[in-house]
Formats: structure tokens, C-alpha cells, sequence
């Protein structure tokens, strides 16, 4: 059985590592010196290991390729491309498109074609189908699914095998095909009447955790106007038993999920008439805080920035990995800039960072903590300035949210 990943990022190659247990697997992407490095059998994902690649490669079950011929003859592929949204904050399918360009173009016998990419309820049906028809000029009557994935890199408990995975096809044969494909590297498979429920399942979670995100974010802001810890307070409110589920405040929230797939829902909603102004407070108030951060600082330190050095501490968008994709880092660096300070990062998991090297962590007047990284020494944090503002709740003698 041969499968055919079309994006070889953070769930592609994911996937594709899973699946090459079992399967003969092609990962496909655009990107040449990323498939360079994934034959040397060189990873560039946490959680997955370079040595497992090489595993599957030395067996013959894993084999990188930016040629689209190359997936001709898979029985099963697999779309995990980004969807961004577009300057003006709507739904950007354009790389959906590409990846179905390279299905529908190259793609040589009938195959159970899977997205597992986030996007708005219909798109397996409305948009990916036709499309790889218009590509393939309908030769093929392909299987049709939606399986969204739940990966979340650099987490150790959770993964392929033990995460309930929803899947739904657009007929029954599809949805069969899909449970026998994933039912051998994941334990528990849900199945649901519709694509489309699946589909608007993947986005309702990570809304939920914007809005409740949001709303912790608001409530850090509650807790400092009245003088009392949140932290101390969340933890105190966590102790009932049912009904709470404990959020902690930050900076803002970044990745490729939570800052973005709320709006595909948004923008689906306020097609059909429905405003979203719930969703949209929330991606609001988590984009404002990182201006309340600087602010906080600003007051902290005589009112003004102007000519301070400021070293922000950690500019992944969470701890422990190299992602900085939607960072509240870099809106917090802009509102420091934007008053004067005098900016540097450290981060030693991202290394480079617009073209900007890791700034040792020393030396600052102040530093602003975004994400606190496990490899990072929490004295080394409070020795690097003689103010230290702390927004992620892990220094407890610096200052903080
Ligand atoms: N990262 C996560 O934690 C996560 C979790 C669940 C769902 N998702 C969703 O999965 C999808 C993929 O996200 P990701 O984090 O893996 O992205 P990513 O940026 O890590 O990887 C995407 C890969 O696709 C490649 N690519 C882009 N266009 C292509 C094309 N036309 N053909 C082939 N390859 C192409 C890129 O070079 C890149 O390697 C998105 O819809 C995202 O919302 C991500």
C-alpha cells in the first residue's frame, strides 16, 4: 500500500512517520532543502525523530520527493498543507489549491484522498473534490475524507497512537477506507455522520481554547486592577472538582492553530448570516495583551522606555519549541520599539530569527519573558536584568502578569 503525504511540516512529516510502520510512504513538498534533509534522514520537527526517518528510509518505507510523478500510483494520500489567512484576515486556501493541483495533475489510478488540514466546514466537499477533478479532468472517481489532526508538537504525553483521532468521509466506502488506514498507528478512531462535523469539530476546539485563553487574559488584567495574584486565584478556583477548567494568562497566543483557525470559523458564520463577535473579542483580547505587557513594564520602569535595553526571553510561541509562527513576541517587541527601548532577544531553541542571531542572556536593564523554554535556567533569566517582568508564570520572584 503505498501513501503519499503533500506537506512534509509539522503534521506531514508527523504522519508520514507514523504511517511508515506499516505503509510505503512518499512525502511530498515544495520546499527542496527541506527534502533534502529529510532523505539524509535529518528531522526538522520536534517529536519525530531523526533516527526513526532513517529507520524508514533504510527499510524503504519513507522517501522524500518534491517531483509530483513521483505520487502517481498511491492508494492513499494525505493533504497536510498550511492554511494561513490573508492579509485582510480571511480563510487562504491557495496552498489547498497547489496541493490539489499536485493530486489531480499527477496522481495516476483512484485513491482515498484524506485532508487533514484545518479549514472551515466544507472544504473536502466543496472545494478540495472539485478541485482535484478540475485538475485531473475528472479521469479518476476518487474516495473522499476529512481526518483533522490534533498534534501538539513538543507534548509528550499525547500523540498519534494515543489521541482520539475523528475521521469522516464523503461516502461510506470512503469513511471505511479511512478507519482501516489509520486504525494501524492510532488507538482510537471516531468516526462522525459528516465531513463537515468533523471539520467544524477541529476548528470548535481550538476556538474554545481561544475564548477561554482570552478570557484568562482579561481576568490577569481583573486580578493585578485589584491587587490579588491570578495565579494564586486560578489555583484557588481550580480546586472544584467539575465545571472549571484552569487557563493560564500570557503574553498573547501564537502557533499556526489558535491565533488562526477561530476566524475560519468566524468567516464561515458571518457567511451565513451569524456574527461571531464572541470569536472575534477573544482573538482581540489576546492580541492586545501584549500591548498591556509593555504598558505594565513601561509603568514599572519611571514611565518611560526611551534608550532602555530591553532583552526579550524567548520568542517561540510556546515552550520547549522552535516554532514562532503568530509569536506574541513579535508584537511585544514592536510596542517596545515603537517607545524607544532598545531591543534584543534571546532564544536559543529558535537560534535565528529574522535574520537575527540569539542575544546572550545578560546584560539587559530589563528583561520581558514570553516563553519560558525548559532548557532555560530560571536564575539565568533573573540574573540577566536588574528588572525582570515574567508572562508565563514560571518565575515567581519576577515580576509579573
Ligand atoms: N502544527 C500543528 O500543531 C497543527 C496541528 C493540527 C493541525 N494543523 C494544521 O495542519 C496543516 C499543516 O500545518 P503544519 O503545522 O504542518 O504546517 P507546516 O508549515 O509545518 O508544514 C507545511 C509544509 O507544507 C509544505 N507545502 C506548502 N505548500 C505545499 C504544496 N503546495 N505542496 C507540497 N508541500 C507544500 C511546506 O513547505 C511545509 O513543509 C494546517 O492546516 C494546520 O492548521 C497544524
Amino acid at each position: 500500500m503505498k501513501v503519499s503525504v503533500i506537506g512534509q511540516g509539522y503534521v506531514g512529516l508527523t504522519i508520514s512517520a507514523f504511517a511508515g510502520e506499516f505503509y510505503e510512504v512518499i512525502g511530498f513538498d515544495n520546499n527542496q532543502k527541506i527534502v533534502d534533509q529529510l532523505n539524509q534522514g535529518v528531522s526538522h520537527i520536534e517529536g519525530v525523530e531523526s533516527a526513526l526517518l532513517k529507520k524508514w528510509i533504510k527499510a524503504g518505507n519513507y522517501r522524500a520527493t518534491t517531483n509530483g510523478s513521483d505520487i502517481s500510483d498511491s492508494d492513499i494520500v494525505v493533504i497536510a498543507v498550511p492554511t494561513p489567512l490573508t492579509k485582510d484576515r480571511k480563510p487562504d486556501l491557495t496552498f489547498i489549491d497547489a496541493a490539489c493541483k499536485t493530486v489531480g495533475e499527477n496522481l495516476n489510478q483512484s485513491a482515498l484522498i484524506i485532508n487533514e488540514s484545518t479549514s472551515f466546514p466544507g472544504t473536502i466537499r466543496d472545494y478540495i473534490k472539485p478541485a482535484i477533478e478540475k485538475y485531473s479532468g475528472g479521469k479518476f472517481e476518487h474516495l473522499y475524507a476529512i481526518s483533522p489532526e490534533r498534534v501538539d508538537p513538543g507534548r509528550g504525553d499525547y500523540n498519534q497512537k494515543n489521541t482520539p483521532r475523528l475521521y469522516a468521509g464523503l461516502t461510506p466506502g470512503a469513511s471505511a477506507k479511512t478507519k482501516e488506514f489509520y486504525s494501524k498507528f492510532c488507538d482510537q478512531l471516531v468516526e462522525v455522520s459528516s465531513p463537515e462535523v468533523a471539520e467544524a469539530a477541529k476548528l470548535f476546539e481550538n476556538t474554545f481554547r481561544q475564548v477561554n485563553i482570552a478570557l484568562v487574559n482579561e481576568f490577569a488584567q481583573i486580578a493585578n486592577a485589584l491587587g490579588i495574584s491570578v495565579y494564586e486565584t486560578l489555583d484557588a478556583a481550580n480546586t472544584k472538582p467539575y465545571g472549571f477548567m484552569k487557563f493560564t494568562p500570557s503574553a498573547g497566543v501564537g502557533g499556526h492553530c489558535i491565533p488562526v483557525d477561530p476566524t475560519y470559523l468566524a468567516a464561515v458564520a458571518e457567511e451565513r448570516g451569524v456574527p461571531a463577535t464572541f470569536i472575534k473579542r477573544a482573538n482581540e483580547v489576546n492580541l492586545e495583551m501584549s500591548k498591556y505587557v509593555v504598558d505594565r513594564v513601561q509603568a514599572d520602569n519611571g514611565g518611560t522606555l526611551q534608550g532602555k535595553s530591553v532583552l526579550v526571553v524567548g520568542v517561540a510561541y510556546k515552550p520547549n519549541v522552535a516554532d514562532v509562527r503568530e509569536t506574541a513576541a513579535e508584537l511585544v517587541i514592536e510596542h517596545l520599539r515603537a517607545r524607544g527601548a532598545v531591543v534584543s532577544w534571546h532564544d536559543d531553541v529558535v537560534g535565528i530569527w529574522h535574520g537575527e542571531k540569539s542575544a546572550d542572556l545578560s546584560g539587559a536593564d530589563i528583561s520581558v519573558v514570553i516563553t519560558k523554554h525548559d532548557v532555560v535556567d530560571a536564575k539565568a533569566i533573573m540574573a540577566s536584568a536588574p528588572y525582570v517582568f515574567d508572562t508565563t508564570g514560571k518565575l515567581p520572584q519576577a515580576h509579573g502578569l
